[in-house]
This record gives structure tokens, sequence and C-alpha cells, in this order.
């Protein structure tokens, strides 16, 4: 089946647990589209263009192991806004869309931009305060020394570039379905999104 699923949100909605969890439920390949700008970010960190950096890009680049740390995220944030950036990065998210045995993208622009076409969009979100106490406990559980109030204001300052930038900001597609996961467990909100793609066959 040539499904395509397109999840999009703001940073530490729960997009990535819901992407993982449907594509296994579907039997969808995935592709956390975040991890690009992220692996972007990284490079430009070490001093390299972003635009060069974005076109050079390899799937090992991929696998480097300090892309979840939140100064790679903020460089992948300030990346993203660059339209050049983004467009060396369009191609292989859509050749990944199209992949015969149905695809989950997730990111910030794939319904809106990337596969305005994809057959379901969903938006998922969860208010800023709930959002950075995820991401807080995620990085102190791995060793992070961020307090509550950086993390707080790390994902804030990545809310507003993201929502505020000319090209492909963030924002719900015209026709996707929301689901807001600030009180739901992350079996309700996998619930609700396998219901989401299944009610669009
Ligand atoms: O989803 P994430 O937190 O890994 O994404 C990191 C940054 O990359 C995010 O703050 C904005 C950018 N991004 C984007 O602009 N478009 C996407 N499709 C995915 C991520």
């Amino acid at each position: 089946m040539r499904k395509t699923v397109a999840i999009d949100g703001p940073a530490a909605a729960g997009k990535g647990t819901i992407s993982k969890a449907v594509a296994q439920h579907f039997g969808f390949a995935h592709l956390d589209t975040g991890l690009l700008y992220r692996a972007v970010g990284a490079k430009v960190l070490q001093g390299i263009d972003p635009v060069e950096a974005a076109k050079a890009l390899t799937a090992e680049d991929l696998e480097a192991d300090n892309l979840r740390t939140p100064e790679v995220a903020q460089a992948a944030s300030k990346t993203a806004v660059v339209a050049d950036v983004r467009a060396a990065l369009v191609d292989f998210q859509r050749a990944f869309a199209r992949r015969a045995g149905g695809a989950v993208l997730d990111g910030r622009d794939i319904g809106t931009v990337i596969c305005p076409n994809a057959e379901v969009k969903l938006f998922v979100t969860a208010s800023a305060e709930v959002r950075a106490e995820r991401r807080y406990l995620e990085l102190s559980g791995k060793g992070h020394s961020d307090t509550r109030e950086e993390v707080l204001a790390d994902v804030k300052a990545r809310d507003e570039r993201d929502m505020n930038r000319a090209e492909a900001p963030l924002k719900p597609a015209e026709d996707a379905v929301l689901i807001d996961t600030s009180d739901l467990s992350i079996e309700d909100a996998v619930a609700k999104a396998v219901a989401a793609i299944t009610a669009k066959d």
C-alpha cells in the first residue's frame, strides 16, 4: 500500500513516539525529518557552511551520536530558516514518502510543504510546559544538567523560531487531524493516531 502519513508538530509534543508506533502498527517505513536538520546543525557547529552541509548530507551523518543534544537542536532550528538548506533536503524526503510499502514522516512542514497530498495528516501538539517537562525528564535521564527553566526557555525559543520563519513555518495543514497529547498517555495518543489513519482508508 502506498500511503503517506504526515505528522507535524512542535518540539517534544510526542511526534517521534507516535510516528514510530504507527509505522510499526501499519508496517510503514519511518523518517524523522528533524534528524536531517539536526545533522546539518551539528555540521554548522563544526564550522561547515549550512547549505554545503545540507547538500552533502549522508546516511552516516544521521547516525552521529550527538544529534539529540539541546545545542544541536537549537543549531538545527537556526539552520532550518535558511531556504537553500530546506530546498536541499526536499527531494530526499519526497522520495522517502513515495516508498511502495507506505511511509510515515514526522517534522514541521510535512503536511504543508513536503507532502501536501499525503493521504493522512496529523498535527500533534501539547502545552509548552508539558513538552518542556517531558524533554527535561528525557535530558536529565541521559545525564544532562539543564534545569527545568532552561529547557522551557529552549522549547519556547524553538517554537517561536519554527512558527514565525518565512520559509515553511510550523503550522497545521488545513486538513490535518489535531491531537493534543497534554493529558494523554502514550497508549491513548497512539490509539488516536491509529484511529485517524484507519479512518482514511
Ligand atoms: O523535530 P526535531 O526537534 O528533531 O527538529 C529539530 C529542528 O529542526 C526544529 O526545531 C526545526 C527543524 N525542523 C524543520 O524545520 N522542519 C522539519 N520538517 C523538521 C525539523
